[in-house]
């Protein structure tokens, strides 16, 4: 017998290759023919076949109209699923059934991964302030078995604890491996979990705690000081659980022995759970899993019940959109869980066996403001297959990649914008464009080096809270190799109820209904929005199903205003959205009922809309459009991008003091109208959409000061009183 040479059989493993050694070393393999040669391979045919492929994209049906009861309108139904789906499989009818079942199957895998603070510091920064930075270690993992048996253990102990099961108990933390494990703990003892922001203010936190008659509340040992002094004002609670991170904390010190409130830490009541088991109570399908409440864009929060049958039909539906979900995925979880967006996420990841490794917003990557300088972010030690954000995050990534392409120039930068308009031509056009030879050469040659910030195994990146920009999810799908399947939902519709397909490359949609749900478009003539409408049937936005939550906790009056229950049992609710479906099933989210405003002479103008638009200019960072019904015409507040502005300046030779100063100057405003008026041209807006006046605030609006949202949606109402003068002196 012939003696073969194994090694020629296997292929090298691809290294990571900087791009100029790439080519130096191509070139000398396969000398300047080569180099022309896999030009013409790599570019060329494919520009070939992209055009004569160009417009044959099927028109693949991804929802389809159904007939469903309660009002009037045009309905659609996910259209792979006739009937709408209820449960993940037989039995798993309640969130810590589910759990329960989920560990057992995948007892041995990865379930929940945290890293260990290896080193701690404060680096002063110029202006004397403090920031904290962490050097952090690998992700340390407990197996679904292992994870289970704590829950257990909490359950038990939250009992023993003498916590009375027939009241609440709410977390007030940031994301964390614990969280998870004290709220699957909580629901095997049928107790109802209240969540609450951890950036919420303090009036909010009383006003929920109050309202629920929350007895228990779990937080993290940085926060004890905070609730020692608001102590007086938290009339229901009794026992405080804190997660155990700070060994500087002392509870006697803190709280005395006159407090009247039991204190115990997250790791005492697990081993109190251990040492006496108590029987779980398991919950029953309607029952209240959560009482979440959400930084609603207006007035005081509103507590949403989610109920364990809402999540599990979310966590079904979505098991079956995201192709090849499972044991092999690792998700990043840095999003607030009090947030719906996350909080399903990682419910649907739980369902499917998948790895969850925690991380926060600002250890995300290497370049995390509270990363130590020369270690690792969160990413890129996990290396996540599956990430979750909000628009306003991915909007970062985008500008900070686009930053360091800029600030390399020369041969790069130029190489960058070329693949870049290739691929945005490929995915816009063609199929093979988009999947063929040309990606992978591309993502070789640039885009590889950009993946490895995330980790550089994204395969999918969940978008939800607000709409994403075509821009932004272009460019997060070109440069991660991956789809951004947009998501569309609301706390009370328990977050999914439309998800892109990973397979649609369209921007601006956020895709069919899932199939736990029907999405419902119903006229609202005031508007001027019909379902007769030409080409497309537009209305406001009405979900029905299985993931419609039970309404507002102790607030019959408002649920009974959008909440509606149908002939045939099913609940509705009206989202206050304006929506119109494509041809081919899928949502495009257009406006909203209440950002629309009657100007002087009769015309509307949607300032979502308007806003939207508004964005794209480079010199806006965020911005909110006002009008009134008395003028002809509206204004907008804008938070300029501090970079932006300051390069401009220094160009154009503008001496300023410091930045409230530059903002203020006349030519500023002047150049920075400019570039909205450009941009409005650009996308065709009406004149009166333009606004006429404008005010540059020279400080950032943040969750912290209740000016946008966690998800950094603008509150109009809380904009709209901070800033009354500079409104108002735009009007005269
Ligand atoms: C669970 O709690 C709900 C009230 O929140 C109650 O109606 C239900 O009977 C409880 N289930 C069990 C099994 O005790
Ligand atoms: C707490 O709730 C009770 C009613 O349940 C109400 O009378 C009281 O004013 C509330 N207190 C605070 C501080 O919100
Ligand atoms: C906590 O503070 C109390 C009173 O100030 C003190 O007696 C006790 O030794 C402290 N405990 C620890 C662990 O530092
Ligand atoms: C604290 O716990 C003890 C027993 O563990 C109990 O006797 C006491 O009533 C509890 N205090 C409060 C305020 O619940």
């Amino acid at each position: 017998m012939k003696n073969t040479d194994t090694t020629t059989l296997t292929k090298p493993l691809r290294k990571k290759v900087d791009f100029n050694d790439y080519l130096s070393s191509f070139t000398k393999k396969y000398g300047t023919y080569g180099v022309v040669g896999a030009a013409v391979v790599g570019v060329i045919v494919p520009v070939l076949f992209s055009s004569i492929l160009m417009g044959k994209k099927k028109g693949k049906k991804r929802g389809v109209p159904v007939k469903v009861g309660g009002e009037a309108g045009y309905t659609v139904r996910n259209a792979r699923n006739p009937e709408l789906v209820q449960f993940p499989w037989e039995g798993a009818t309640t969130i810590a059934a589910l759990f329960e079942q989920c560990c057992e199957k995948y007892s041995r895998n990865p379930c929940l991964g945290t890293r260990k603070v290896i080193k701690k510091d404060f680096v002063a920064s110029s202006d004397e302030r403090k920031f904290e930075k962490v050097h952090l270690g690998d992700y340390e993992w407990q197996t679904y078995g292992q994870v289970y048996k704590r829950a257990c253990h909490f359950a038990s102990g939250l009992v023993n604890f003498g916590h009375n099961v027939d009241t609440h108990v709410a977390i007030f933390s940031e994301t964390r491996a614990e969280w998870q494990i004290a709220f699957q703990g909580c629901l095997r003892q049928n107790v109802t979990v209240v969540t609450v922001y951890a950036s919420l203010g303090e009036d909010a936190l009383i006003h929920s705690l109050n309202e629920t008659q929350v007895s228990t509340l779990i937080c993290e040992s940085k926060q004890l000081k905070t609730l020692a002094a608001i102590r007086t004002r938290l009339k229901t609670v009794t026992n405080i659980i804190y997660f155990e991170d700070d060994e500087n904390v002392n509870i006697s010190d803190l709280f005395g022995s006159t407090s009247g409130w039991n204190v115990s830490s997250f790791n005492e009541i697990e081993s109190r759970g251990e040492r006496a088991p108590v029987a779980p109570c398991l919950p029953s399908k309607d029952g209240v899993a959560v009482i979440m409440y959400t930084s609603g864009s207006t007035g005081l929060s509103k507590g949403v019940m989610i109920t364990h049958g809402n999540i599990v039909a979310l966590a079904a539906a979505v098991m079956t959109i995201i192709q090849g979900l499972g044991r092999n995925d690792v998700y990043l979880a840095y999003l607030p869980l009090a947030h719906v967006l996350e909080l399903a996420a990682e419910s649907v990841m739980l369902s499917a066996g998948c790895a969850i490794g925690y991380g926060s917003p600002l250890t995300l990557t290497d370049a995390s403001s509270k990363i130590m300088k020369g270690t690792k972010g969160d990413a890129s030690v996990l290396k996540p297959t599956l990430m979750a954000a909000v628009p306003a995050i991915l909007d970062r990534v985008r500008d900070g990649v686009l930053k360091k392409i800029d600030d390399m120039g020369g041969l790069a930068k130029k190489l960058f914008y070329f693949a870049y308009k290739r691929r945005l031509q490929a995915i816009e056009g063609s199929w093979f464009g988009a999947w063929g030879l040309e990606k992978w050469f591309w993502d070789v040659i640039v885009f590889e080096k950009v993946r490895s910030a995330l980790g550089g195994r994204i395969r999918i990146m969940l978008s939800g809270g607000a709409p994403l920009s075509g821009n932004s999810q272009h460019f997060i799908n070109i440069c991660m190799g991956a789809p951004v399947c947009q998501g569309y939902g609301l706390t009370e519709t328990c977050a999914g109820t439309a998800f892109t397909e990973w397979d649609d490359t369209s921007v601006g949609r956020v895709g069919p209904p899932v199939p736990s749900c029907y999405i419902k478009l119903v006229n609202w003539a005031e508007g001027g929005y019909t379902t007769s409408d030409k080409p497309m049937p537009r209305g406001e936005i009405v979900i029905g199903g299985y993931s419609v939550t039970s309404g507002y906790f102790n607030n019959p009056e408002k649920t009974a205003e959008v909440y509606k229950v149908d002939e045939r049992g099913m609940r509705w609710f009206y989202t206050g959205d304006i929506g119109q479906f494509h041809t081919d099933g899928c949502l495009e989210i257009i406006d909203r009922k209440k950002d629309i405003v009657k100007l002087q002479h009769g015309e509307y103008i949607s300032l979502g809309k308007v806003e939207a638009a508004l964005l794209s200019s480079h010199f806006v960072d965020n911005l909110m459009v006002h009008a009134d019904p008395f003028h002809s015409y509206c204004v907008a507040l804008i938070v300029p991008s501090q970079e932006v502005l300051e390069k401009w300046a220094k160009e154009a030779g503008i001496e300023y003091k410091d930045f409230p100063e530059l903002c203020d100057k006349a030519e500023t405003v002047t150049e920075v109208q400019k570039s909205l008026s450009k941009v409005a041209k650009d996308v065709k807006l009406n004149k009166f959409e333009v606004p006429a006046k404008i005010n540059l605030m020279a400080e950032a609006w943040t969750p912290e000061s209740g000016l946008v949202t966690a998800a950094l949606k603008i509150k109009r109402e809380q904009l709209k009183t901070r800033f009354k003068d500079e409104l108002q002196k735009m009007y005269h």
